[in-house]
């Protein structure tokens, strides 16, 4: 493993240029570091991108496992020199890690950057979304990345159990050509007991609605008024766990007005 992103994980901080240290607030774990690395190692990128440096534990992973020689990492994120979060840090470890030739950086809100990158014809065959957690930002930095990434490309989602990222997820596992490639092990994220209760309630009430959408007519009515969430899509599309990588299967090839409840 890269000496840096090493010793981030193994002290759960950073140094500081000045000599001191920063707790380490935000990162990916050491599980989704060997998720990446492993799905890195499958497909070798020419270019990557991710959306979301904070102190550069992701970005230092995807560095260390770009092979392929001239390959190149695109970084977005607004706040990477604001203080006291993320005040340069995480371009600082990016180059005492020596990654520093490998990156194109854009200091701006994904919404700004993607498009443009876009427009420029700039393609990746791999890319982290892992910045602003709300749905419609982490749809729209799907959107952008998709139409960058080539059939065969693999798009990762970091904390793919919260709410608004996991109907992310199930938005595009229903309506668009992505399969789930790889997820962080089942049971690597305990979760807490609460869960467990509610978990059990929702497999409880989506067995009954399940039940009752296989009369004729109530199938889309009770899709439409319980969502995926009920109805077990998750279970049946394998979206599972707090880190999930898609594959791109197919081009999109939807009709305009084309839409599937999730
Ligand atoms: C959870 S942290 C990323 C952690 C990082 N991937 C790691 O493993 O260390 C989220 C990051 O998203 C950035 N961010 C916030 N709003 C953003 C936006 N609109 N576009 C891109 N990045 C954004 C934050 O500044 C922060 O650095």
């Amino acid at each position: 493993m890269n000496p840096v992103l090493h010793e981030l994980l193994r002290t759960g901080a950073t140094a500081t240029p000045s000599g001191g240290t920063v707790p380490l607030q935000g990162n990916i774990s050491a599980d989704e570091v060997a998720l990446l690395l492993d799905v890195l190692g499958e497909i070798q990128p020419a270019a990557s991108l991710e959306v979301g440096l904070a102190y550069g534990v992701s970005a230092l992973a995807i560095c260390s496992a770009l092979t392929t020689p001239g390959a190149r990492h695109i970084v977005i994120d607004p706040e990477q020199n604001a203080k006291p979060l993320w005040d340069g840090l995480g371009l600082f470890n990016l180059r005492r890690a020596g990654f520093e030739r490998l990156i194109s950086f854009y200091e701006l809100p994904s919404y700004r950057a993607l498009p443009a990158l876009e427009a420029q014809g700039q393609r990746v065959d791999f890319a982290f979304i892992d910045g602003w957690h709300t749905f419609d930002a982490a749809l729209l930095d799907f959107l952008y990345i998709d139409k960058m990434l080539p059939v065969g490309g693999l798009v990762v989602f970091d904390d793919a159990d919260w709410p608004s990222i996991r109907r992310v997820l199930r938005f595009i596992v229903t309506n668009l050509p992505y399969r789930v490639h790889k997820t962080l092990p089942p049971g690597a994220a305990q979760p807490s007991s609460q869960r467990r209760v509610y978990e059990g309630g929702l497999r409880a009430a989506g067995a009954v609605l399940r039940g009752a959408s296989r009369l004729p007519g109530l199938e889309k009515p009770i899709a439409r008024a319980f969502g995926g969430e009920l109805l077990g899509v998750d279970r049946a599309y394998g979206l599972a766990g707090a880190c999930i990588a898609l594959r791109k299967v197919g081009d999109d090839r939807r009709s305009y007005d084309h839409f599937v409840e999730f």
